[in-house]
């Protein structure tokens, strides 16, 4: 017998309104919007107060598994996600062994299947030589290029391969864009001792606008779908605005729009990361970017590395910070101030992920979608706390952060994955599905 959940009484967050129904969870479906009151289930929880939502979908994280567990795993991080209200999370390929055969992918599977208590998916990474290989794979939302070095030494920058890659290929492509040669000139021009102020000098907004450009320039030319992540510029956002939506999808960091280059003189290397944060006028531009468009999705680029490890002296120290587990809370914090609506906040960070990555069944409150969903107290009021955090490497830097607007009780699959403060131990995640003859964003939204 599935096991069915009856949730009344809340404010569900539906494709087109926000209304006060009940909703059925069948199994891992979605059974029936707006049921009736005597329906029979398993389970009736009675949420009066609350909103209930799609559960958020985050396209970049890293959780380190195979190799660097002693930063994250695949345990620790989809918990954390559970936690957070993410209820899929698609993940990046520099881990130890890098994803970069169909093999490698395929081990990354069968791990998440015994660890993730949410669901998962897996992006193959690009060498320089592997195109093989990314034609090899199925099971994955597409391919990942660092265009710009970062943690683990995956760069692929120079044309021929790039070229290769665009060319070759048919999945969609998602990249790090930071211009490698601007950031070594960059580096070059300063006089020792750095310090993590020098971040910004180093990866500055022309490496960033250098290699957006220049990827969209890429999948322009080869017809191909583009993302990019983790925008970070007022100059990149211009951009973004120009181009065929058909092609080109970016994303927004809670990092790049919450925090900027002030705040080194607080957070130290705990606010390292790449690309790395810009000024208040760029956090504006993101927002906007948003709000108009030009960015579709909010996702977090958690990116773990233990305490220690961050209070290495710059440059020794690494870029990255944790977020999976804060940013449905921050973004809630938001709604809150009046920043963007609920509605938004489910565009970005629901909807929108679903409709780029081709998740089939993900995103809405619908029948017959996937039961990933999340009860949220948009007035419940407390502080980010680093000893409360459940990704392995225990911090966040917005500890001490007062945010209004968290998560009650998580579902995924169908299954409490989140409640009471509590998270499911058992693996109850599954593989998302792609369906990538679905066209992509603007291809699937219905507005
Ligand atoms: O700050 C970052 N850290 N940016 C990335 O692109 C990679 C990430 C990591 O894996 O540590």
């Amino acid at each position: 017998m599935r096991y069915r959940t009856l949730i009344r009484n809340a404010a569900v967050v539906l494709p087109g309104e926000t209304a006060r129904t009940s909703v059925l969870l069948d199994g891992g479906r979605i059974a029936a919007v707006d049921a009736a009151a005597h329906t029979r289930a398993d389970e009736v929880v009675d949420a009066a107060g609350l909103h209930l939502m799609p559960g958020v979908i985050d396209d970049q994280v890293h959780f380190r598994d195979p190799g660097l567990t002693h930063k994250e795993d695949l345990r620790t991080g989809s918990r954390a996600c559970a936690a957070g209200g993410v209820t899929s999370f698609l993940e990046m390929p520099n881990t130890v062994p890098q994803t970069v055969t169909a093999e490698a992918l395929a081990a990354k599977l069968a791990l998440a299947a015994r660890r993730s208590v949410v669901n998962y998916g897996f992006y193959i990474g690009a060498t320089a030589d592997n195109l093989d290989e990314l034609n090899r794979a199925a099971r994955t939302p597409g391919i990942k290029i660092f265009m710009g070095s970062s943690t683990g030494n995956m760069l692929v920058d120079d044309q021929e391969s790039l070229e290769a890659v665009f060319a070759g290929t048919t999945l969609p492509i998602a990249a790090h864009c930071e211009d490698e040669g601007t950031v070594r000139a960059n580096r070059a021009a300063l006089d020792p001792p750095l310090t993590v102020h020098d971040h910004t000098r180093i990866r500055d907004h022309r490496a960033a606008a250098v290699a957006t450009r220049r990827a969209i320039g890429l999948a322009r030319r080869h017809r191909r779908r583009f993302h990019v992540l983790h925008v970070s510029t007022a100059g990149e956002v211009e951009i973004l605005a120009g181009q065929p939506q058909d092609l080109v999808t970016a994303e927004a960091c809670p990092h790049h729009l919450l925090l900027d280059a002030a705040d080194y003189a607080r957070l130290g290397t705990l606010a390292q990361m790449n690309p790395s944060l810009k000024t208040a006028a760029d956090r504006e531009a993101l927002w906007r970017g948003l709000r108009e468009g030009a960015i579709q999705i909010v996702a977090t680029d958690h990116a773990p590395h233990t305490l220690e490890e961050k209070g290495a002296p710059y440059p020794a120290s690494p870029s990255g910070v944790p977020a999976v587990e804060t940013v449905l809370p921050l973004m809630l914090n938001e709604v809150n101030r009046g920043h963007c609506t609920l509605r938004d906040l489910v565009a970005w960070m629901c909807d929108g992920p679903a409709r780029i990555w081709d998740m089939v069944g993900k995103g809405r409150i619908e029948e017959g979608y996937d039961a990933d969903v999340v009860l949220v107290d948009m007035e419940a009021e407390r502080a980010v706390r680093n000893e409360e955090q459940r990704t392995k490497c225990g911090w966040s830097p917005w500890h001490g952060t007062v945010l209004k607007g968290w998560p009650v009780r998580t579902w995924a699959g169908g299954r409490t994955v989140f409640a009471d403060g509590r998270v499911e131990r058992k693996p109850v995640g599954g593989e998302i599905v792609f369906d990538h003859a679905l066209g992509g964003y603007w291809a699937t939204r219905d507005e």
